[in-house]
């Protein structure tokens, strides 16, 4: 698929639900908030299917989000069957990592090829105070047992604000021993994200570089993301980052997303009306699902706008109802 401004359309994230087992600071507010209703969550036969007409418009590489989605029964499942589909390049997840341990033996044989887990500090009281869980212990074994069992791309995703700011070398170290990328990502003004302040690329590199010398630029593409790559001497892994700030990509921008609802979003920062789920249920063909599709992604915005103050379509929900 392409839209009109010629990029191709390969990636697509899924949702599978909004609700979360943390409560991230700049993601949910502490007393939780009004889940989307059960029967409004698509199936997993609906997800398949639109993974079906998807992968027919030259969707290649999937990504499984919440939320959390390893707290959706039967995750598994979908994967395995997502999987299955003819065409289907890869299938990662990005995950808090709190229930990775138990998950990783059925997420390798359903055959993800990639994690991403959510981590923003190594210290304990830091790691309560931002997700309002306990589970650093959890989340850390669940990175290390990632790379045991043989899941071939395992990163770490690291949101910089005010309370993590002196942690980012230790965190950027889960990349020394392991082949464990680490990767920093600015804060994005969505949902409560507006709340916070923004730490730059080249503020995070500099404390890193104090701390583990020279990061050097590298071309390899690791994954489907937006991010950029560094070397460090005697890392394993690579330190990466996502500027959607500071070093816009829109115009690489190669993805599409599918909330848990059933929205399909053409944009991170734009507001949906695109109702997949209730147009599959009124009973439609998968030629005229494959058409909503196709004329759905030619319409994708050229870029987020985040700074925009008057754009009426800017999306308003949390990070959690998108998938990131
Ligand atoms: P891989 O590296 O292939 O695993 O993909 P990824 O980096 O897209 O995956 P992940 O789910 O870990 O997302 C990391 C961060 O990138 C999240 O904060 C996402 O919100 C952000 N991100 C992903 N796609 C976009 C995008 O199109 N625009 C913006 N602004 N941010 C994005
Ligand atoms: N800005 C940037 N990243 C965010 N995430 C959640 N909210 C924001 C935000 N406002 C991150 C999470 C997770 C990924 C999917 O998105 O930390 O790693
Ligand atoms: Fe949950 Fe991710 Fe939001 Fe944190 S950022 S509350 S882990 S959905």
């Amino acid at each position: 698929m392409q839209d009109q401004y010629n990029r191709k359309i390969d990636y697509l994230r899924i949702s599978v639900t909004d609700k979360c087992n943390f409560r991230c600071m700049y993601c949910m507010p502490e007393e939780g908030v009004d889940y989307i209703d059960h029967k409004d969550i698509l199936r997993f036969e609906e997800v398949i299917r639109i993974c079906r007409c998807a992968v027919k418009l030259g969707i290649h590489k999937i990504k499984i989000t919440g939320g959390e989605p390893l707290i959706r029964r039967g995750v598994c499942d979908l994967i395995r069957e997502i999987n299955r589909i003819q065409g289907i390049d890869s299938i990662t997840l990005t995950t808090n990592g709190y229930r990775l341990q138990e998950f990783l033996p059925e997420l390798k044989e359903a055959g993800v090829t990639g994690i991403n887990i959510s981590l923003d500090t190594l210290d304990e009281e830091r790691f309560q105070k931002i997700t309002r869980h306990e589970g650093l212990e959890a989340v850390l074994k669940g990175i290390h047992e990632a790379v045991r069992i043989g899941i071939s791309s395992v990163k770490v995703n690291c949101v910089p604000m005010g309370v993590n700011s002196d942690d980012f070398a230790e965190v950027a170290m889960l990349a020394k021993d392991e082949p464990v990328h680490v990767r920093f990502i600015e804060m994005m003004p969505v949902g409560i994200g507006k709340e916070f302040g923004r730490i730059e690329q080249k503020e995070i590199m500099k404390k890193l570089e104090e701390k583990i010398g020279p990061l050097m630029p590298v071309e390899e593409k690791l994954g489907n993301g937006p991010a950029r790559y560094y070397s460090a001497q005697d890392f394993q892994g690579r330190i990466g980052f996502i500027s959607a700030m500071s070093h816009e990509f829109c115009q690489d921008c190669n993805r599409i997303r599918l909330t848990a609802d059933g929205y399909l979003k053409l944009c991170l920062n734009y507001h949906s009306h695109l109702n997949v789920r209730d147009f599959i249920r009124s009973g439609v063909t998968d030629g005229q699902l494959e058409e909503f599709l196709r004329e759905a992604v030619y319409h994708k915005p050229r870029r987020h706008g985040f700074e925009e103050q008057d754009n009426e379509e800017r999306e308003d929900r949390r990070m959690a109802g998108i998938g990131g």
